[in-house]
C-alpha cells in the first residue's frame, strides 16, 4: 500500500464481508425452506428470505467494487483519494440504507407507503427513500473518484474502471422508473439487471482483473492494456443488444427473438477473452509474487465466470430453447454460477490481494484462503449441476408433459436436498474465507511497515 487513503477500502470490505455472510446464510435458510416448507414461515417467510439473499448479494458486491476503486485508483492515478471524508460519508449512507431496507422488509414497516414502504420488484426491492439514498451515495462516490483520476495519472485501468462505475450509477437510475404498463416495467427493469451484469459490471471486472494481473505477474502494462480494450469492446458490443434475450416473452416486438439470440450468444466472447487473458499473463509473467491465493482467486474468477455466464448462459439463451427453460431451475443454476464466478470471485480476489498490503504484512493464511476457494468453488459447481438436472427434469415434466408446477416440485425434492448440502459447504467456505482474510493474523514477519514483498 503506497497511499494512505487506499486504507479506505478496508472499511468497505469489512461491511461487504459481513453482508456476504448474511447473504449465504439467507440462501441456506431459503434452500432449507425448499425442502421443509413451513420452516420459519411466520417469522421469515420465503419471499423475505429470498429478497434478503439476492439483495445482500448485490449490495455487498457493490460495496466490494467501491472498496476496490478506493484501493486501486490512488495507486494507478498516483494520487491520494480526493476526499476521504466523502468516502466515509458514502459508506455510512449505504450502511444506513441497507439496514433501513432490511428492517422495512422484516417488520413490514410503512406498508403501502410509496416512499417508505417495500417495493417488491426483484433485485430492486429497496424502498424509494433507500433508492434515493443510493443515488446520493453514488453521486458522492463518482465525484470523489472522478476528481482523483482527473488530477492524476490516467491509465487504461482507471479509465475503464471509471467508465464501469459511471455506468453502474447511470443504469441504476432506470430502477427509479416504474411504469404501470407491465411490459414497459420489465423492459426498463432489465436495463438495470442485465445491463449491469452483462455490461458495465464486466468493465469493472476486466479492469480489476487487469490490475491484479499487472501486480501479480509483472507483465508489461502495454500488453495488459491491449487485452483490456479488446474485452471492453466485445462486452459492450454484445451485451447491449444482448438485452434482447430477456425480451422474448414479455410482450416486446418479435424481432427481439433474433437480435437477442444472436447478440447474447456473442456475449460468450468477452468471458472467453478474460480466461485467455488471465492465463496468458500468468504464463508469460516474469514475477513470482508470494500471494498465491490471490492468483488462485483471479484465475478461478475468469474460469468460473466463463462457465457460469458463458457456457451456462449460452445453454438457454437461444429463443427456441429459452421457450422451454424460461424461469425454471436452469435459470437459477446459471444465475448462481455466473454471479459467483464473475463477481463474488472477483471481489474475493482483490480482497485477498489487497488486505495484506493494507495491513502492511506479508501474504498470510494462504492455505486457509485456498481451502476456502476450493470449498466454495466446488460446492457452487455442484449446486449448479444439481439445479441444472432439476431444471431439465422440470422443463420436461412441466413444459413438455404439462404437469402442474407444484406436482413437478414434488418430483424435484432430491435435487433440492442436494442443493441444501452444497449450500452448507458454501457457508462454511465463506466463513473460512472471512477468517483467513480479516481474522487473527501473525504480524511477526519482520516486515511490518515496510513495503513488504518486492513484487507488491
Ligand atoms: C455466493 C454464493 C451465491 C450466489 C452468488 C447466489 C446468487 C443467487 C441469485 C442471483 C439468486 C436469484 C436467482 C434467480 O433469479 O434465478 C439466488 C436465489 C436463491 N439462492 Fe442463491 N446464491 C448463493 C449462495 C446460495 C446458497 C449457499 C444457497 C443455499 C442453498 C442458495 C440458495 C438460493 C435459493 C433457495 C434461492 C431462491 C431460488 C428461487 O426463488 O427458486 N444460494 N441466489
Ligand atoms: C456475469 C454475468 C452474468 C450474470 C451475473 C447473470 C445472471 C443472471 C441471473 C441472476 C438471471 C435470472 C434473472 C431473473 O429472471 O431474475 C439471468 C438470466 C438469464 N441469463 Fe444471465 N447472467 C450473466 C451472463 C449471461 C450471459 C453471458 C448469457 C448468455 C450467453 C446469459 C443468459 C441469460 C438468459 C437467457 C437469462 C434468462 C433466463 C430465463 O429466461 O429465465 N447470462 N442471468
Ligand atoms: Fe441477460
Amino acid at each position: 500500500m503506497k497511499y494512505e487513503t487506499q486504507a479506505i477500502a478496508k472499511w468497505y470490505w469489512f461491511a461487504a464481508l459481513a453482508l456476504f455472510a448474511v447473504q449465504v446464510l439467507m440462501g441456506l435458510i431459503a434452500g432449507y425452506v425448499y425442502v421443509q416448507p413451513n420452516f420459519l414461515s411466520e417469522l421469515l417467510p420465503f419471499n423475505i428470505l429470498r429478497m434478503l439473499h439476492s439483495n445482500a448479494l448485490i449490495v455487498w458486491l457493490l460495496l466490494g467494487f467501491f472498496g476496490a476503486a478506493y484501493y486501486i485508483i490512488p495507486e494507478e492515478a498516483e494520487r491520494e483519494i480526493h476526499s476521504p471524508a466523502i468516502a466515509y460519508f458514502q459508506l455510512i449512507l449505504l450502511v444506513v440504507g441497507t439496514l433501513g431496507a432490511v428492517l422495512t422488509y422484516m417488520f413490514n414497516l410503512f406498508d403501502g407507503n410509496p416512499i417508505l414502504g417495500k417495493q417488491g420488484r426483484e433485485f430492486l426491492e429497496q424502498p424509494l427513500w433507500v433508492k434515493l439514498g443510493i443515488v446520493v451515495a453514488a453521486l458522492a462516490f463518482l465525484y470523489n473518484i472522478t476528481f482523483t483520476v482527473l488530477a492524476g495519472r490516467k491509465t487504461a485501468i482507471t479509465n475503464v474502471l471509471l467508465l464501469g462505475l459511471w455506468g453502474i450509477a447511470i443504469f441504476f437510475l432506470f430502477g427509479l422508473y416504474n411504469p404501470a404498463n407491465l411490459v414497459l416495467d420489465k423492459i426498463y427493469w432489465w436495463w438495470v439487471v442485465h445491463l449491469w451484469v452483462e455490461g458495465v459490471w464486466e468493465l469493472v471486472m476486466a479492469s480489476v482483473l487487469a490490475f491484479i494481473m499487472l501486480k501479480l505477474t509483472g507483465v508489461d502494462r502495454e500488453v495488459i492494456e491491449k487485452w483490456l480494450y479488446v474485452i471492453v469492446a466485445t462486452s459492450l458490443f454484445t451485451g447491449v443488444l444482448g438485452t434482447g434475450h430477456h425480451y422474448y416473452w414479455i410482450g416486446a416486438p418479435g424481432y427481439w427473438t433474433w437480435i437477442g439470440s444472436i447478440f447474447s450468444s456473442l456475449e460468450v466472447i468477452p468471458f472467453f477473452a478474460m480466461v485467455v487473458f488471465t492465463f496468458m499473463m500468468v504464463w508469460k509473467g516474469k514475477r513470482n509474487h508470494p500471494n498465491k491465493a490471490a492468483l488462485l482467486w483471479a484465475l478461478g474468477c475468469s474460469t468460473l465466470a466463463f462457465f457460469g455466464a458463458g457456457v451456462w448462459g449460452f445453454m438457454h439463451t437461444l429463443h427456441p430453447i429459452n421457450y422451454y427453460t424460461h424461469g425454471t431451475q436452469v435459470t437459477a443454476a446459471h444465475g448462481h454460477l455466473a454471479f459467483f464466478g464473475a463477481y463474488v470471485s472477483l471481489n474475493l480476489a482483490i480482497m485477498t490481494y489487497a488486505f495484506p498490503s493494507i495491513f502492511r504484512i506479508n501474504p498470510y493464511n494462504q492455505i486457509a484462503n485456498m481451502v476456502s476457494f476450493w470449498m466454495m468453488s466446488s460446492a457452487m459447481a455442484f449446486m449448479t449441476f444439481v439445479l441444472t438436472f432439476a431444471g431439465a427434469v422440470q422443463t420436461h415434466l412441466q413444459r413438455v408433459m404439462g404437469m402442474s408446477f407444484m406436482e413437478v416440485q414434488d418430483q424435484l425434492a432430491l435435487f433440492y436436498w442436494m442443493r441444501f448440502g452444497a449450500g452448507v459447504a458454501v457457508v462454511v467456505g465463506a466463513l473460512i474465507f472471512i477468517y483467513a482474510t480479516i481474522g487473527p493474523r501473525k504480524e511477526a514477519t519482520g516486515l511490518e511497515g515496510a513495503a513488504l514483498s518486492p513484487a507488491e
